[in-house]
């Protein structure tokens, strides 16, 4: 006997079949159905139109994996959410999560398939490999995709946009512009939490219109607007605060500085230029799903990566930021801030 344990090598290699599942169920709505009451297994194949050979074997996976709670045995017990995936899982929950996993059920599960491609020839292995358009242009050309594309977006930074009203000190700014703002998500979480800001969500001409909507349902009109515009045509909104969420990441290291450049411009002395990303450990060893996220970006964009709060550090000394400091987030993310 070696002494040696193949569990954590057996546990990631088949981690596709737990990782399916989850997102079969997301997809399937089965936490939003089971928000209401607890159900038999046939109850859940009759109301997502199952057919009877994915009961009980599919719940009680979820069971097993504990996203699912059971009562009883067999054909009579009944499933139930854990408190977590009720509160994360079910899509009339205002702490939905779910559409980062619809994102990852619908799109990138099936493209990552493609990644010793990708690893070969450093060619993004999405829709754009087909439509040989960029990334943006073809999420956004469908409606519907779009729509997609904002609510995953939302579900992987909601926590963290919490967390970084939380944490950054604000009481010596009074304006924030989130570039790339989506659905105006962050300017919106920075406002509630801090009445003096007034925040602006810049994105796309497309994208406006959702973040409108976020804007007004959030009762937040009087602080927080929207504008359109294209950073790379545009010059950003002045502002004494400048975010980025996973915008960074996106790009190039030309058009990451680029990008960088036109905060420093948009920034007053004094001013602090914001990113919020999965920043791998300066000694790249640690923040696995930083690392696997760069990965995503070479699936999704090909030249594109995620990087380090040292990397960040060194490129914002180059545009002419002067000190920097890093705030670790919720998970495998952080936000790493440089003042000008
Ligand atoms: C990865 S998403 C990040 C969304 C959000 N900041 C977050 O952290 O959840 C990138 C965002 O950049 C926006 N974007 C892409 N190209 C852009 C451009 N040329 N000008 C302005 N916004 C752009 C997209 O519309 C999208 O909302």
């Amino acid at each position: 006997m070696s002494g040696l344990d193949p569990s954590p090598i057996m546990q990631v290699g088949m981690g596709f079949f737990a990782s399916k599942t989850l997102l079969s169920a997301v997809e399937l709505g089965l936490f939003t159905k089971l928000a209401s009451q607890p159900l038999t297994g046939q109850d859940i194949a009759a109301a997502l139109q199952l057919s009877p050979r994915a009961v009980p074997d599919f719940p009680d996976a979820l069971v097993a994996l504990k996203f699912l709670e059971r009562d009883g045995d067999g054909p009579e017990a009944r499933y139930a959410n854990t408190p977590e995936s009720g509160f994360f899982l079910d899509r009339d929950s205002p702490a939905y999560i779910g559409g980062i996993l619809e994102m990852a059920n619908a799109r990138l599960y099936r493209f990552w398939g493609d990644l010793t491609e990708a690893l070969r020839t450093g060619k993004a292995q999405n829709e754009t490999k087909v439509s040989g358009e960029p990334l943006f242009a073809t999420l956004y050309a469908d409606q519907a995709r779009l729509e997609q594309f904002m609510n995953a977006m939302s579900g992987i930074s909601a926590g963290n946009f919490k967390a970084f009203a939380g944490a950054f000190d604000f009481s010596k700014y009074s304006t924030l512009c989130d570039v790339g703002g989506a659905t105006g998500l962050l300017a919106c979480t920075v406002a509630a939490a801090h009445p003096h800001l007034r925040c602006t969500s810049f994105d796309l001409p497309k994208v406006v219109p959702i973040a409108m909507r976020r804007i007004e349902q959030t009762g937040l009109t009087d602080r927080v607007t929207a504008v359109g515009g294209d950073f790379f045509t545009d010059s950003l909104p002045q502002a004494d605060v400048i975010t980025m969420g996973m915008i960074l990441h996106d790009w190039n290291l030309a058009t990451k500085k680029a990008l960088i450049r036109k905060a420093y411009d948009a920034l007053p002395p004094g001013g602090a230029f914001v990113v919020i990303e999965t920043l791998i450990d300066d000694a790249r060893r640690e923040n696995a799903f930083g690392l696997l996220m760069s990965l995503n970006m070479l699936i999704e964009c090909g030249d594109a990566f995620d990087y380090t709060a040292a990397d960040f550090a060194g490129w914002c000394r180059e545009a002419g930021f002067r000190a920097f400091e890093t705030v670790r987030l919720t998970g495998p993310s952080s936000a790493a801030i440089a003042y000008k």
